[in-house]
């Protein structure tokens, strides 16, 4: 090939290149895929080529809520709906509950309260819903995964119907930690009417041997989650309890003072909670 053609040619793909991904937006890439009629062989390379920057699109959209940059959405987006049930119902989301679990062993060490040296006041904090207990059976049967806004009404009916399963890893975690003498403490959102459906639910999957479960009484509802659960770990500090961490898939459950010494935040891009 001639060189200058072959110049040209590197030159007008690379700026097409750079016009493409400049100009580059989910919403004028639907727009051209719903507006093509007859479907040709162009539009199949058009189409997959749609679904990887969606798929691009919708992975990083989830990344940047785990690491909340992205905050306060009352839904996901329409176009990722169905890239977050696929995600959330993966065995990649197990292994990246495992792989947090892991941390958790590792943070620990070989610290260990020997029942000798214990002198009780060792703590650790863990979330229920989608730390403990799994509310993807719900989000399976609503068909929503976050599309629409959860419906507390039909949330809590499902709540009180005890069916919850535990999230992967998570009961070996809490026995882990429960047998090493430190005391666990369940901090939910949850409010104090479900109670004995959360109490049952528990059990049922596998979890027992908490030193307190805290829920959101009537004085609580009124506060974000976030200063709810902080006034509940400065109480605990305020009794002299040592909170090792707190292990949660939303971001509220860590804000505010007292700091936990470390936390460990569960995958969860389904719903958001301040
Ligand atoms: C929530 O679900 C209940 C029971 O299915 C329904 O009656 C109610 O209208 C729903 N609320 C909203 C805000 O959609």
């Amino acid at each position: 090939m001639d060189r200058s053609i072959f110049l040209s040619l590197a030159l007008a793909s690379l700026l097409l290149g750079v016009v493409s991904a400049r100009d580059w937006n989910i919403l004028n890439q639907l727009k051209a895929l719903g507006s093509s009629s007859s479907p040709s062989s162009q539009d199949g390379i058009v189409s997959s080529g749609l679904s990887t920057n969606l798929k691009r699109y919708c992975e990083s959209w989830r990344f940047n809520v785990e690491v909340h940059n992205i905050r306060n959405f009352d839904v996901v987006p329409q176009e990722c709906v169905s890239h977050v049930q696929n995600y959330m119902t993966s065995s990649q989301y197990e292994d990246d509950v495992e792989r947090a679990v892991d941390e958790v062993i590792l943070h620990f060490g070989s610290m260990c309260c020997s029942k000798s040296k214990c002198d009780g006041m060792d703590a650790w904090i863990f979330d229920i819903d989608d730390t403990l207990l799994s509310t993807i059976p719900y989000h399976k049967s609503n068909g929503f995964f976050g599309g629409e806004k959860l419906n507390s009404t039909k949330f809590e009916d499902w709540i009180r119907k005890r069916k919850a399963p535990p999230v992967p890893y998570m009961v070996k975690l809490y026995h882990e930690i429960r047998e090493r003498g430190i005391k666990i403490f369940l901090i939910s959102s949850r409010k104090e009417y479900l109670r004995s459906a959360t109490v049952d639910n528990l059990i049922q999957a596998g979890y027992y041997g908490w030193s307190n479960l805290i829920l959101r009484g009537l004085e609580d509802e009124q506060k974000e989650v976030k200063q709810y659960k902080s006034e509940k770990r400065t109480w605990l500090t305020s009794l002299g309890y040592r909170v090792w961490g707190v292990m949660a898939d939303q971001w509220s459950s860590f804000a505010g003072c007292p700091l936990p010494k470390r936390t460990f935040k569960l995958p969860n891009s389904i719903y958001y909670v301040a």
